[in-house]
């Protein structure tokens, strides 16, 4: 059991990244101090690391589908881009993600924090247990890492916490369904999702936070809803109604994630 005061401890040390999902090119107000280009055992992160501040608190931000958001989902090298986070001694990871509404709670625009994921990918790059493992830098001995609750409670709550601080609507839990991309999915391929238990869908979560995990790194989702999942609605998905809730729904997050840098 983890008591309070390790808890506590372990907050105190806190290094925070974000990665930055479609179209968030990071916090306005976060100055960049530096910028620096990595490479890995496993090849080259999506972007450059942006080392930012805010009131002097250092945090690290990366974009996943890199400069101009040409990488799509299935492309991302993902073991790059937490291997170079980790590097760095990042703690805590927030990761921004768009995703469609499956669920009625899950109404276009809204932020969610997923508890849960159920993985429907493959073929992705999705383990640090390879021929090159290194296992002291994984968590725990047996590379079988323990992964029950995928999402940090501790970091998951200090975010639901902020977002009440400032009066900013977070829907609290849900299953994250996460596909292989880049099409979106077919109306009877949500339906058996929502069978599934699974309340929105996107296409990143997985196996960022897996490799987060195998890690020992605190990673959780900050989920934004940009339209209802195929089938969902009676008009067809379109990529220019997905922008403009992106722009609004990035605007909220990035309040957000202003005051759990300042509070949080
Ligand atoms: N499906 C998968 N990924 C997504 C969607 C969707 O409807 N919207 C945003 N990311």
């Amino acid at each position: 059991m983890t008591s309070s005061a390790d808890m506590r401890t372990k907050r105190d040390n806190v290094i925070l990244a974000i990665i930055g999902g479609t179209g968030f090119e990071g916090v306005p107000e976060f100055a960049i101090t530096r910028q620096e280009a990595v490479d890995t055992p496993y090849g080259k992160p999506s972007s450059m690391l942006y080392h930012v501040s805010l009131h002097g608190k250092p945090s690290v931000f990366i974009s996943r589908h890199g400069a101009g958001s040409r990488i799509m989902p299935h492309q991302i090298n993902y073991r790059a881009n937490i291997f170079a986070l980790h590097e760095l001694g990042v703690t805590d990871v927030i990761a921004m993600g768009a995703v469609g509404g499956i669920t009625p709670r899950f109404t276009t625009g809204s932020l969610a924090l997923p508890n849960q994921i159920i993985d429907y990918t493959w073929g992705r790059k999705h383990t640090f247990v390879d021929d090159q493992v290194d296992f002291d830098i994984l968590e725990g001995e047996s590379g079988h890492a323990e992964f029950s609750y995928p999402y940090d409670r501790h970091l998951r709550e200090s975010i639901l916490s902020c977002a009440e601080t400032i009066g900013m609507p977070v829907i609290d839990h849900g299953v994250y369904g996460v596909t292989q991309g880049p099409r979106l999915e077919t109306a009877a391929e949500i339906d058996r999702m929502d069978r599934d238990g699974v309340d929105m869908v996107g296409m990143t979560a997985m196996p960022e936070a897996a490799l987060a995990r195998e890690l020992g790194m605190s990673y959780a989702t900050l989920a934004m809803v940009v339209n209802p999942a195929a089938g969902r609605s009676d008009e067809p998905i379109s990529m220019e109604d997905i922008r403009r809730v992106l722009e609004k729904t990035t605007n909220k997050a990035c309040q957000l994630l202003l005051a759990f840098h300042s509070i949080g």
